[in-house]
């Protein structure tokens, strides 16, 4: 157990670049973590990660306007600032940047950060401004810790992709570290979206980690045709009728475009609907 620390709360991206800078005074290292809140242990792993590496921790919470659709859940997104700061104490993080939405996006602001074609595959295809939305406000909160690192998790894989591409275009200096998808027992993915779910839905949803493991299983003993994995995984999808797929795909991880052939490093990635709940799962090959 990391020693409890107090926590800082910041509400400005004044006090958030003030207490960085008091950081790198100290000749501390500044690990940011961004989340939109209702941490769970996904989250908590990349807190950990970023603890491990000495740096001081602060976590952001803020669900971002910008990158959900009209009809998204912004306003039914869970909100638990209470719950939340007792996992970052306990994780070991110093900060939280908690800012109002006219902090982060002033009256009458019109700036966006667009990474262009990336933002429009994978996720970015169903859900129209979302990378624009997060590329804004990751290069706002960039901007404004200066973090040595920022942690991400590859349960959102196509959203490192444009955030790697984002970092490396506009010449950010801070290092991005990319941390495994952390799961239940029997499989799922740890997601705030969970929480959504019925015990029903919470049942069917484990069709997308099978699926998943399906693949890593089909490449491992040899099978690289990505018609045929995303074949399987489909199959596997479908098992659950009430499971409605939304992308089954392999990609490049760079590029997010389709490949032909699984590769190292190669993306596989599913999107699904589950009742009203919409859930993402990937393996990098
Ligand atoms: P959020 O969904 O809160 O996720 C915050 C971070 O936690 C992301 O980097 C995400 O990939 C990681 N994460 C979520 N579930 C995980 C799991 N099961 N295992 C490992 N990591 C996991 O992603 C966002 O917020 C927002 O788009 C944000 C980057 C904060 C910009 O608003």
């Amino acid at each position: 157990m990391p020693t409890q620390k107090n926590l800082q709360t910041l509400r400005t991206i004044a006090e958030l670049r003030a207490w960085s800078r008091v950081q790198r005074s100290e000749g501390r290292s500044v690990g940011l973590v961004p989340t939109m809140g209702a941490l769970h242990n996904g989250h908590r792993s990349l807190l950990e990660r970023a603890v491990a590496a000495g740096d001081a921790v602060v976590a952001s919470i803020f669900v971002n306007p910008t990158q959900f659709g009209p009809k998204e859940d912004f306003a039914s997104y869970p909100r638990r600032f209470e719950a939340d700061c007792a996992l970052l104490r306990a994780a070991g993080a110093e900060a939280v940047f908690a800012p109002a939405v006219e902090e982060m996006y002033p009256e009458g602001a019109s700036t966006y950060v667009d990474v262009g074609a990336l933002s429009e595959r994978l996720d970015g295809l169903t859900r129209a401004g979302h990378f624009r939305g997060v590329a804004t406000v990751v290069s706002k909160l960039l901007i404004a810790a200066e973090p040595n690192h920022a942690y991400f998790g590859q349960k959102d894989a196509a959203q490192v992709a444009v955030l790697r591409k984002l970092v490396r275009d506009l010449g950010f200096g801070t290092e991005l570290v990319v941390c495994p998808i952390v799961r239940e027992a029997d499989g799922l993915a740890l997601s705030s979206r969970n929480a959504y779910l019925s015990a029903r839905e919470r049942q069917q949803a484990l069709v997308l980690s099978s699926a998943i493991h399906m693949v890593e299983k089909l490449v491992a003993e040899g099978q690289r045709s990505a018609k045929v994995l995303v074949a399987a995984a489909r199959a596997a999808i479908a098992r659950e009728p009430e499971v409605e797929a939304e992308y089954v795909t392999a990609v490049d991880w760079a590029t997010l475009l389709p490949v032909e052939e699984a590769a190292p490093g190669t993306l596989f990635a599913v999107a699904a609907r589950v009742g009203s709940t919409r859930l993402i799962d990937n393996t990098i090959l």
